[in-house]
């Protein structure tokens, strides 16, 4: 395996109205090619900063981000899933998933026909012409997800892309991306709440502390692949949950008192 994602002491500082504001802050992860990284930390520790660091959408203040490109010309070289749905509401859904494909000058057929598997595997095969303002929060999550998916960038960078989801929704999904995941094998930063959700999914769990966020634990995700929620049931996943559990309750307490 080598190595694709190189983070090192990167740093952020904001300006606000209030002054300068360190939101991340001495933060190192290294991902290999093909590993499905999960970043876990409290509300406000620079999770969400991070990402768009790594996606070239903010420069860091300090330190050094590189992926390091592969061999796939033509293809890009991250795409992400935001927090909050990004998509184009003037477009409809089946445009808004092929818009990257557009952009690189993919025909109009290929492109719809990449597009509409996508739409199919994430469950919104029939609302593909449909304007955004014609579906719920949870389908244009799913858009945004497809989109993504259909660019087949060499990394993935989600942000909490299950988030918006109702609790079924999100279950159903997660087994989606786990078997989408195994197929591809793609490199992918994955930022989520959910303790659950990181052992689900992740290769990795990356632990942030509190704002201004830092690394402050790693744990391996030691469960066989392939995965389905079926493992949520296991013994190590129990104990791994709860392990990360006990080091995160700290941060999201501290979290919780600077906002009080
Ligand atoms: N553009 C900005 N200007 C000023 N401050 C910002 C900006 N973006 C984020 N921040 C601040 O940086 C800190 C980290 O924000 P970020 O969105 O990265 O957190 P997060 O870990 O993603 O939180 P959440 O889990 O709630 O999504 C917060 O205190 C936030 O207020
Ligand atoms: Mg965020």
């Amino acid at each position: 395996m080598s190595t694709k994602i190189i983070a090192k002491d990167v740093g952020k500082v904001y300006d606000t109205p209030h002054g300068p504001m360190t939101a991340l802050h001495h933060f190192d992860l290294e991902v290999q090619e093909g590993e499905f990284v999960c970043i876990v930390g409290p509300s406000g520790c620079g999770k969400s900063t991070f990402l768009r660091i790594l996606a070239g959408l903010e420069k860091q203040s300090s330190g050094e981000v590189t992926i390091l490109p592969g061999d796939n010309p033509g293809k890009p070289l991250n795409n992400v899933v935001f927090q909050e749905y990004a998509i184009f509401p003037w477009k409809t859904v089946i445009d808004n998933v092929a818009f990257g494909l557009q952009m690189r000058g993919i025909s109009k057929k290929e492109r719809l026909d990449i597009a509409k598997r996508w739409l199919e595997r994430v469950g919104l095969g029939r609302f593909a012409h449909y304007y955004p303002h014609q579906i719920s929060g949870g389908m244009k999550q799913r858009v945004s997800i497809a989109r993504a998916l259909a660019n087949d960038p060499e990394v993935l960078l989600m942000d909490e892309p299950l988030g918006a989801l109702d609790a079924q929704t999100r279950a159903v999904l997660q087994e989606e991306l786990l078997r989408i995941w195994e197929e591809t094998h793609k490199t992918v930063v994955y930022i989520t709440h959910s303790i659950d959700e990181s052992v689900l999914m992740g290769d990795r769990v990356v632990l942030m502390t509190a704002h201004p966020g830092t690394n402050k634990a790693m744990f391996d995700v030691d469960i066989p692949r392939p995965r389905t929620l079926a493992v949520q049931g296991s013994r190590t996943f129990r104990e791994l949950t709860l392990s990360i559990w006990e080091s995160l309750k700290d941060e999201v307490m501290q979290a919780m008192a600077v906002q009080q």
